[in-house]
């Protein structure tokens, strides 16, 4: 049995999505394949997300080579240890109400002869490969969001990157600050989910984290702040994940524009809260957007194994024709879930678990 697989990134980039791509076409090429189990594989890549899919004309050569390209293991060889998508991604959403153009990509994926896709995304994308699944198209998905909020499984590639650099910014920012004696406010990315803010502060050593999941006071924000002096104390590092928001206020979004699936550009938290210190305490405050150099450079160690051990799974799972599903985390072992519960469900920090409501911290409790 011979299967055409399409491979394809959706959303936001991030670290650890070429090295998915590189593992699905090696473990899907590898030469023990027909031997051990029967199956050959071509694999495609699809350029731009969803967006290729819908707008390649299969009858048009200058197209096809525009949205299409041919996979080997020659081409993906190197492809683990550089971060973005060499895919090229899109927030296109080929199900969207005000223009409905899903019908266009069942059709071209029935004229390119493509017999499954791997759709590599978060809420999103993966929401639109479960929408396929229903209406007969083969999809499996591979979890991806720096955000971490994806329903269904433990890990989605390029948090730890993300956090690796939240990290890697503040330990920057202490001097500086310190020489200056100085508040800073890092605002990190984040819109439902405080995932990011949360655990890059707490490996950082932040003072205050502030998470979209537990609205805060902002009085008391500076009243931790005011604790601290005294003290041989210089300087505080506050960070505060874009969807935070203070108490009976909304999220602070950056502009109305309004993407395919929805959703509104956030921002402008870190420079509130900066501002209101500084206000209300006369402390010095400055605050810092770290914005997209968090989806920015080279995959960690733990990403690059993810995204190996995601690629591969997603294989399997074509193998053992598990579609409809996405390959995900539980309980530490690589394990499958069913794409359907990634609809309109986010993962969000349980406050009760790990947030400390008094501190605006990480908890000093773990059991
Ligand atoms: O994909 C989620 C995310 O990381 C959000 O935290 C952030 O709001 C968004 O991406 C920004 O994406 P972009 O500006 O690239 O559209």
């Amino acid at each position: 049995m011979k299967i055409k697989i399409a491979v394809l990134t959706g959303g936001g980039d991030c670290p650890g999505l070429n090295g998915t791509i590189k593992w699905v076409t090696k473990s899907a090429l590898d030469p023990k394949m027909v031997a051990n189990r029967s199956i050959s594989f071509e694999v495609i890549g699809i350029t731009d997300g969803w967006k290729g899919l819908v707008e390649v004309d299969p009858e048009d050569q200058r197209s096809c080579a525009r949205y299409i390209k041919p996979l080997d293991e020659e081409i993906v060889r190197t492809w683990d240890r550089y971060g973005g998508t060499n895919l090229g991604t899109s927030r296109t959403n080929p199900f969207n109400p005000k223009n409905d153009r899903s019908g266009k990509l069942i059709e071209n994926v029935k004229k390119l002869g493509i017999d499954a896709i791997v759709a590599i995304g978060g809420e999103d994308t993966l929401g639109v490969a479960y929408k396929l699944h229903k209406l007969g198209i083969k999809t499996v998905g591979i979890p991806k969001t720096i955000d971490m909020d994806l329903a269904g499984t433990e890990y989605s590639l390029g948090f730890d990157t993300a956090v690796n650099i939240i990290m890697e910014e503040i330990d920057r920012l202490r001097t500086t600050a310190g020489s200056h004696g100085r508040i800073f406010v890092v605002e990190t990315m984040g819109r439902n989910a405080g995932w990011l803010a949360l655990r890059g502060g707490e490996s950082s050593g932040a003072y205050i984290i502030l998470i979209p999941e537990y609205p805060f006071d902002m009085d008391k924000v500076c009243e931790l702040l005011r604790e601290r002096q005294g003290r041989e104390i210089k300087y505080s590092i506050l960070v505060a994940a874009e969807g935070a928001k203070p108490l009976g206020q909304q999220e602070f979004v950056k502009d109305s524009h309004v993407d395919d699936f929805g959703h509104v550009s956030m921002g402008g938290i870190a420079a509130y809260i900066a501002n209101e210190i500084q206000r209300k305490t006369g402390l010095e405050s400055r605050h810092i957007i770290l914005s997209h150099l968090q989806r920015g450079g080279t995959p960690s160690a733990h990403d690059r194994l993810m995204a190996r051990w995601f690629g591969v799974a997603a294989i399997d799972m074509i193998v053992k024709g598990e579609f409809g599903r996405m390959v995900s985390l539980q309980h530490g072992e690589i394990a499958t879930a069913p794409l359907e519960g990634v609809i309109n469900k986010l993962q969000l920090v349980d406050v009760e678990k790990y947030y400390d409501t008094e501190r605006y911290n990480g908890r000093r409790t773990i059991l």
